[in-house]
């Protein structure tokens, strides 16, 4: 089977995808034919993929904070990238705090980017075009954290593992609201991604938590893209509401 080609009249927009895994995601879509709308806080590597991708990727310095921003952003859209159909909800942060240390400013703040933004990012695509498209929802979770940071060396505090679990409720309270439109409506939960969100080298990830991942390795971004692949494909079409664990073993859960 050839699926170089597969997402060629897909457009997919994906939060959060100026590095880390939302940056993977959408060099993989690119590579598989999709147009990608991709927006950040940063986008200095973005940058640098639109020197090699050219028309086939917008991108826009954005932050998720702002909404109005975000609805005038999306009504000025090139009419060949307005057909959104797959919509990545990936923009994340995380505090690494003890609850004790944060604050209720800081709190409000997580809470509204991880988990508030998928609901209203995915609310005002699915009027947009993904209803129309009978479109596809991803949303990034959280393996370890949404189970409550189950592994005490883990970096998440009580805060992000908040809001990954609500990230997980409502991914399943939105595909039963979905599922009358045919949008499929799942989430990828992610265990330990070498990414810059842990501000730490591959071997001090490895020292912390390397002895717990059955697959004996600590994952890598790439590691996330082939199941965004697959929930963005008409291969998944029978599946919503489901947390996809994505973790090397070190949560088995179902
Ligand atoms: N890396 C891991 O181990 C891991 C594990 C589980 C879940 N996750 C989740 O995966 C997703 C991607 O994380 P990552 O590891 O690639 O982290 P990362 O920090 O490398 O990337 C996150 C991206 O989101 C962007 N972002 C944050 N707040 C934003 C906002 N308000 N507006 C626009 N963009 C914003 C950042 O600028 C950054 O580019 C996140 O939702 C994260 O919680 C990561």
């Amino acid at each position: 089977m050839n699926f170089q080609n597969y997402f060629k009249n897909q457009i997919v927009l994906i939060t959060g995808s100026g590095r880390g895994i939302g940056l993977e995601i959408a060099k993989e879509y690119l590579n598989h034919g999709a147009k990608v709308v991709a927006l950040d806080i940063n986008i200095k590597k973005l940058i640098s993929l639109k020197k090699k991708y050219k028309n086939k990727i917008l991108i826009e310095k954005l932050d998720l904070s702002n909404l109005n921003y975000f609805k005038n952003y999306l009504k000025n859209i090139p009419k060949n990238f307005k057909n959104i159909n797959i919509l990545i909800n990936n923009a994340g942060m995380k505090s690494g705090k003890n609850l004790i240390d944060t604050n209720i400013n800081d709190l409000n703040n997580l809470i509204n980017v991880n988990s508030i933004k998928v609901l209203e990012i995915s609310r005002i695509l699915m009027s947009f075009s993904l209803k129309k498209n009978k479109g596809k929802i991803i949303n990034i979770g959280s393996s370890l954290s949404s189970h409550g940071a189950v592994f005490r060396a883990q970096g998440g505090g009580s805060d992000y593992s908040v809001t990954k679990s609500m990230v997980h409720i409502i991914t399943k309270i939105m595909a039963y609201e979905c599922a009358k439109f045919k949008i499929n409506v799942n989430a990828i939960a992610p265990g330990i991604i070498q990414t810059p969100m842990h501000a730490r080298s591959i071997s001090e990830t490895e020292k912390k938590h390397l002895n717990k991942i059955p697959l004996n390795r600590i994952g890598l971004p790439r590691d996330i893209t082939g199941t965004a692949l697959f929930l963005g494909s008409n291969y998944s079409s029978y599946i919503t509401g489901q947390i996809i664990h994505v973790n090397g073993g070190m949560l088995m859960i179902g």
